[in-house]
């Protein structure tokens, strides 16, 4: 496994489970079975509703709770100071857990101060309820909002990344200022499996386009937290760490023109550009 040293130089392990939509006894054993075939990193949100099929599966896994790095998520309607104290007690209840990981704001929302906001992440980080605090679907417009009110230590900035959605300009920002990326969406959905490229590298490699897909970020040193509840797929989503691709294979992969963004909850956030 690699890892991503955050801010706090706390280790994040590069590659994570995501849990959209993995709810009830199918999402507990889902979780599980990532677990016992040896992810470390989990992801969840307020939003997703399934904290406790996440929480009851890391209690079924036979790994101690500080071997796991735990993400969820604020809603975008609940980022005032006392509504962000009230999400993670609520977070931390529905999960079984004593502390979080990592807590982002899930979205920015323009309506609540932001100033506010980070005052909230700063004092759950204070209080030891969260180790690592950071934001979802910032643009780097609005990461330079809140590194200039310098409130809060944001360590990761979590967003659509994946090959036909290349967060150049963003990843160069995030690195210069100590900003972790975290790719959600890292397959599109499914829909790069078929890609031209990606089957031509994977055929080389006996990889899948999958695999291939995911390698192109861990190179690029952004986290990936592919979903799967099949254990099959989640086997092969982890199963990256045995070979590597050349520059010139990541940049055929960088240089594939398809544009495509597949999460569109907030479609106005974007359109001010990067
Ligand atoms: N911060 C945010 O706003 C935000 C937004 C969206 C997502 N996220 C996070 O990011 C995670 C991942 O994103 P996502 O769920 O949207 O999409 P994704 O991981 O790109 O794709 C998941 C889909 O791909 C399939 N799949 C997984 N591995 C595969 C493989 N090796 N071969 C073929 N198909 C495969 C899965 O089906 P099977 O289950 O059948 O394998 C599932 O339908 C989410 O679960 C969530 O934790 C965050």
């Amino acid at each position: 496994m690699l890892y991503s040293t955050l801010l706090s130089k706390q280790k994040m392990p590069i590659l994570g489970l995501g849990t959209f939509d993995l709810r009830g006894e199918e999402g507990t054993s889902s979780v599980a079975s990532a677990i016992n075939h040896g992810y470390r990193h989990l992801d969840t949100a307020l939003g997703y509703e399934n904290h406790d099929a996440v929480g009851q599966g890391i209690a079924q896994s036979a790994i101690a709770r500080e071997e796991l790095f735990v993400t969820s998520k604020i809603p975008r309607d609940e980022l005032s100071f006392d509504d962000i104290q009230r999400a993670c007690e609520r977070s931390l209840r529905e999960l079984g857990l004593s502390y979080l990981d990592l807590f982002l704001v899930h979205w920015p929302n323009n309506d609540i101060p932001l100033a506010d906001t980070l005052r909230g992440l700063a004092h759950l980080l204070d209080t030891g309820q969260v180790k690592n605090v950071g934001v979802s679907n910032f643009t780097t417009w609005r990461l330079r909002e809140v590194l200039e009110l310098d409130m809060a230590p944001i360590a990761v900035n979590q967003v659509e990344y994946h090959v036909y959605l290349n967060q150049e300009k963003l990843r160069s920002y995030c690195t210069a200022n100590d900003i972790t990326l975290v790719a959600y969406s890292p397959l599109a959905q499914g829909k790069l499996l078929k890609d031209e490229i990606l089957t031509e590298i994977a055929a080389r490699y006996e990889k899948t386009t999958a695999q291939i897909a995911l390698r192109w970020l861990l190179q690029k040193e952004v986290a990936a937290i592919p979903r799967s509840q099949s254990p099959e797929r989640q086997i092969a989503n982890f199963d990256l760490f045995d070979f590597s691709l050349s520059p010139k294979e990541i940049e055929r992969i960088d240089d594939i023109e398809e544009i495509l963004r597949v999460i569109g909850f907030w479609p106005g956030e974007f359109e001010k550009g990067e």
